[in-house]
């Protein structure tokens, strides 16, 4: 017999599923409920009926149904030949419960031949996870518009909250009201985007770092998509997110079905954080999620761009062994023909002419140096000029006998081929056997435009068939690790991550504009999996010159590297770095497993952010002076997560040296060299900090005493 309603709990989260209409309607996502005493709630919560409105109060269901008289943006488009079936009515028929936190829901509506599977999974620390698939039972094709995932808002949830950006400022974030009508946010690169939405959240006026309720929505897919707020006359909310699909591109013959991408879900009563630790909780509950301590990382990209010698990366290698570097990465230009951005993409074998004897050479060496070797791949893309290509023109994807637009002097191979896929994975296959490599950096570096196979659009299948040559690839070689990278950050979503490592956050090391992105891109990932590189003095990106310490303390409070040719640095420079580095090994181990707290400092000149070990019992923190403030002296920072019952010994910590300070004396405390106070006592009153330059932190260690 069906339930009237399913309630899954988990951690601080409740979701309670009403069942009594028929269609399933998700009646609260939110605070813990308790688990007796619910019977009455769907009547307690049972709206008035207003003049000129249906006569009964429609339910938003699962999948938001017009039938039943929804009016905002349907759950579900699509229809057959002549429009038949544009609006079926999917009623229950099934409703199997996996334990306390998962249920698989079946509805159906016979006459239009249609059935739907909806998963709801509840994961232990609270992120909900739901996702439907759509089956044809009729007798004759169903073309599909859109199905989509969506969960109700409550009515305090007045202001949101997304992510914008572009190439080297990724993860900008903008905040408006919600009002009457919808927010949408559309991705339209075939791939995730530099501007991706990210997150979606909703909260209550106000919703800050540690306080406010708020409700998130994120879309585990790299190609389009669509995600958005909505405010419905009746005054109900609705956040919702779903595949963007082409015309035509999902035509779905008798017995056939669509899935649609897993929508992540959190909600939490904490701010920010608790979103971020719903989803950090999650990714680390993963089977595959990264174990091992993350190696300390050099990338050759700002190094030595296309300028491949081997004497010089051989020296490089040295010297970035000499200052503690674990993994050595050789990027972009070691393939046939490639000397510059404009030929060589699609062959994937080693060019003679700069690498007579192959990659063996720098491989053993790096090796010999006891570091792990990485490798720059881009196997989507070709580029005109490529053997590939001369070989195989029609191998490019586009709409018509047109090519596309041109984007850094490539275009798309259409993986939809099977001899593309084939040949691709056999390179890439080769390359792995007859080296050994550790590591990919596996690059995507353009939008798709006029992305068509055989002159339909083809971005869901070229985005299938990426996830599909990485998990062979995987298959076949378990131990290498990938890092997800595209033009920097334009790939960052839970679905690549089910089959990669780590994400390349942006391809700008200034230290400062790290700080914001590396911020945000933190509301869905935790730090071991965000790649953060300790660059040149001057940054390549934006002519700004940093400290070391600035630049050091910035890529700690991710998965640390190096993008700077450190063999033509100075010995202090090197001897600051070694120092950073060694800091980083003795701090990666709470930093990849401890809960990332951000206060809600008042002042914006400055920020506040750390890990605090899962048991409580360590912390570190970052003090980071942005700009210069209004204020002749910091405000009090005040350190959040603690443990409040338990003492701590502070201390300043060193990471390439000392932050500069424009000050007289710096507080008492941290001229003694530290301070014992309760953590309630740094959570509520905080500690004094010292007058830093802009653009300098000061790093604190925290221990239980
Ligand atoms: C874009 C990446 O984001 C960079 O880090 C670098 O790998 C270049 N591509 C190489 O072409």
């Amino acid at each position: 017999m069906t339930p009237d309603s399913v309630h899954l709990r988990s951690g601080e989260v409740s979701v309670l599923v009403d069942l009594r209409s028929g269609q399933p309607a998700v009646l609260h996502w939110g605070a813990l409920l308790p688990e007796t005493g619910l019977a009455d709630l769907p009547l307690g919560l049972e709206p008035a009926v207003a003049h000129s409105a249906l006569d009964e109060p429609g339910v938003l269901a699962l999948v938001a149904d017009r039938a039943a008289g929804h009016r905002g943006r349907p759950g579900l488009t699509g229809s057959r030949a002549g429009g038949q079936d544009f609006s079926p009515r999917l009623v229950l028929t099934d409703c199997r419960l996996e334990g306390p936190t998962a249920v698989v829901l079946t509805c159906a509506d016979p006459a239009a031949g249609l059935e739907l599977r909806s998963e709801l999974r509840l994961a232990e620390g609270g992120l909900l996870r739901l996702r439907h698939e759509l089956r044809n039972t009729g007798e004759d094709v169903y073309r599909l518009g859109e199905l989509t995932c969506t969960l109700p808002l409550p009515a305090r949830a007045t202001e949101l909250l997304d992510l914008t950006g572009r190439h080297c400022r990724e993860r900008i974030p903008q905040r408006h009201p919600l009002a009457r009508g919808a927010w949408v946010r559309e991705a339209r690169h075939g791939r995730t985007g530099h501007d991706a939405t990210l997150l979606l959240t909703a909260g209550t006026p106000g919703f800050a770092n540690r306080s406010g309720d708020v409700w998130s929505v994120h879309l585990g897919w790299s190609g389009d998509s669509t995600s958005w707020a909505e405010r419905l006359p009746g005054g109900q909310g609705v956040l919702g997110a779903s595949e963007l699909l082409g015309p035509g591109e999902v035509e779905l013959a008798p017995g056939q079905s669509y899935a649609t991408p897993w929508l992540y879900a959190a909600t939490s009563q904490r701010g920010l954080d608790g979103l971020g630790d719903a989803h950090h909780r999650w990714l680390r509950s993963r089977p595959g999620h990264p174990s091992a301590l993350r190696p300390v990382v050099l990338n050759t990209w700002e190094a030595v761009y296309f300028d491949h010698d081997l004497d010089r990366l051989r020296e490089l290698a040295d010297v970035a062994a000499g200052v503690g570097v674990e993994r050595f990465v050789l990027d972009d230009g070691w393939f046939l023909h490639r000397r510059d951005d404009t030929a060589g993409l699609g062959d994937w074998v080693v060019d003679p002419d700069v690498w007579p004897l192959g990659l063996a050479p720098l491989i053993d060496h790096v090796r010999a140096l006891g570091m792990s070797f990485g490798l720059w791949v881009e196997p989507e893309m070709v580029n005109l000029d490529s053997e590939l290509y001369r070989a195989h023109p029609e191998w490019v994807l586009r709409a018509a006998e047109r090519l596309p637009p041109p984007w850094r002097h490539q275009q798309v191979l259409d993986l939809g081929h099977d001899g593309a896929f084939a040949h691709v994975l056999g390179q890439l296959d080769a390359l792995l056997c007859d080296h050994p490599i550790d590591y990919l950096k596996w690059d995507q570096n353009r939008d798709l435009i006029d992305a068509g196979h055989h002159g339909a659009p083809a971005v869901r299948q070229q985005t299938l068939a990426v996830y599909r040559l990485l998990d062979e690839l995987r298959a076949r070689h378990p131990g290498v690790e990938i890092e997800s990278c595209s033009s920097g950050g334009a790939r960052v979503d839970f679905g690549i991550l089910e089959r990669t490592d780590r994400v390349w956050a942006s391809d700008t090391n200034d230290a400062l504009e790290r700080q914001g992105i590396q911020r945000w891109t933190g509301l869905l990932l935790p730090p071991e999996l965000v790649g953060a590189h300790v660059g040149p003095p001057r940054s390549h990106t934006t002519g700004r010159t940093q400290a070391l310490p600035f630049r050091v303390a910035t890529a700690m409070f991710g998965h640390l590297g190096v993008e700077w040719d450190v063999s033509r640095a100075s010995a202090a420079e090197r001897e600051g770095l070694a120092e950073g580095i060694a800091t980083y090994k003795a701090l990666r181990g709470l930093l990849h497993t401890g809960d990332v707290v951000h206060a809600d400092h008042p002042d914006p000149a400055a920020a506040l952010h750390g890990v605090v070990a899962a048991d409580g019992s360590a912390a570190v923190f970052a003090f980071v002076q942005l700009t210069t403030s209004v204020g002749e002296v910091p405000d009090p920072a005040r350190l959040p997560g603690l443990s409040p019952d338990r003492s701590y010994r502070v201390e300043p910590l060193a990471a390439g040296g000392s932050p500069s300070t424009s000050q007289r004396s710096g507080p008492p405390w941290l001229r003694a060299g530290g301070v014992v106070l309760p953590g309630r006592v740094l959570a509520e009153a905080g500690l004094a900090m010292p007058a830093l330059h802009p653009e300098q932190a000061l790093l604190l260690r925290l221990h239980q005493v």
